[in-house]
């Protein structure tokens, strides 16, 4: 699926208009790679040169500079280092490792390789309602922060005859169930804008514990449908401060809440990643509370912005903005122009091909790609929730 998403956003690349790089598409891989799959991605892409069912040939072509890797979570570990090792360039989709342990191996393979430019898919920071929301924590707008709220929610396995994939098995999708998958993409906004969790109390659905593989037979479904995190979290006092969030596992270091009264940002943080949402087709939102601004953004309305504004006294009153295409990465598209699934991708694309020119410099805060060591924050904080669903208790992250 997000193979195919990828050549599709490549054929539409020059749609970019201020990008002074050109990726094209040369070589395709796939396990089972067949012959209408593959004439499909010729017809939208004429320069490919190789299709293979070994992965190992692409990385064997030097003149491949970079790899877009979008396997079952089982295959993150061999597949991403295998691609670092071979001195290619990496976009890798998340969660960026099934497990702790196999994000840690990928962020080694990628430390003794800091040249490469190696990085984790998520789009939705790039939605303009997203950027938006990011621009008013980069400015510090909100205050202090009340509470927040981050969320992905999806409604089709409501359905139990919904085949089971491989997504829906705990051994290929991982423990962390639908976190590692739908979860990962609510972190990079607040991990960028240097928020942190501090711990967490989760709460673990098992819904749909058994779907009918393709021949109708009913196999276990053993992977969490559906999770809700409750966390306490810390932004940084300054909210220009850090650029990317502090070490996990350590106490919050300066800057952070707790050296100053007044400046103290902790703040409760809830997080949802459902795949049994009622009615959530692909809604991905956001909610910040503060004392001196709100803002409200879901891709369910994915024109519209709401935010309030708030002086001491004043009334307090939700505005609703449309917002049309606003991007980090200018397009031929016309600002009023609505923006979406498929924008958010591209802008991603423009932002990861920028990046491997610039030598992994971004050129601004929010439009850089999730990187490995935000990854680490996003395992650190599901290992966490993992162990507090068994343990009943709240976990530090
Ligand atoms: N960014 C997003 O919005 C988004 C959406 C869906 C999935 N994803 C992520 O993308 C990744 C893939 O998900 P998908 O939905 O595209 O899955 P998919 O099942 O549609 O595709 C997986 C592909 O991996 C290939 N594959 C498996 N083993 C391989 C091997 N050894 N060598 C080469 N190819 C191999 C298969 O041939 C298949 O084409 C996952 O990490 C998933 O979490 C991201």
């Amino acid at each position: 699926m997000m193979g195919k998403e990828f050549a599709g956003a490549l054929a539409r690349f020059p749609h970019l208009t201020d990008l002074e790089v050109r990726p094209e598409l040369v070589a395709i891989c796939g396990r089972r790679l067949q012959p209408e799959v593959e004439r499909w991605f010729r017809s939208i892409a004429p320069g490919i040169e190789l299709a293979t069912r070994d992965y190992r040939e692409i990385l064997a072509r030097s003149d491949i500079e970079a790899v877009y890797i979008a396997v079952p979570h089982d295959l993150h570990a061999e597949l991403y280092t295998a691609a670092i090792r071979s001195g290619k360039h990496v976009l890798g989709e998340k969660p960026f490792g099934i497990d702790a342990e196999a994000n840690a191996a990928i962020r080694a393979a990628a430390a003794e390789r800091p040249e490469l430019v190696v990085r984790c898919a998520s789009q939705f920071m790039y939605l303009p309602g997203a950027q938006r929301v990011a621009r008013m924590l980069e400015a510090g707008a909100f205050g202090r922060i009340i509470e927040a709220d981050l969320g992905f929610l999806h409604c089709s396995d409501l359905n139990p005859a919904k085949p089971i994939n491989w997504k829906r098995r705990a051994e290929t999708n991982g423990a962390y169930g639908v976190l590692g998958d739908l979860g990962m993409h609510t972190l990079p906004l607040p991990l960028r804008a240097g928020w942190r969790p501090l711990n967490v109390r989760a709460l673990l659905s098992d819904i749909v514990t058994r779907r009918p593989n393709e021949e109708g037979t009913l196999q276990r479904c053993d992977t969490w449908d559906n999770a809700t995190l409750l966390c306490e979290a810390v932004a940084p006092a300054d909210a220009q401060a850090p650029a990317h969030p502090p070490e996990h596992g350590a106490e919050p270091a300066a800057g952070y809440a707790g050296q100053d009264e007044g400046a103290v940002q902790r703040f409760p943080l809830t997080i949802r990643a459902h795949r049994i949402a009622p009615g959530e087709l692909n809604s991905w939102y956001i909610k910040v509370l503060g004392t001196r601004a709100s803002a409200a953004f879901s891709t369910k309305e994915i024109n519209r912005l709401w935010t309030l504004d708030y002086e001491p006294g004043g009334e307090q009153a939700w505005r609703r903005l449309d917002l049309g295409y606003e991007s980090c990465f200018p397009a031929v598209s016309a600002s009023s122009f609505e923006f979406g699934f498929s924008d958010a991708l591209l802008q991603m694309w423009g932002a990861y091909f920028e990046e491997v020119v610039r030598g992994g410099v971004p050129r601004e805060r929010f439009a850089g790609c999730f990187t490995p060591e935000e990854t680490a924050v996003g395992h650190a904080l599901f290992s966490a929730a993992l162990r507090s669903q068994r343990e009943g208790r709240v976990v530090p992250v």
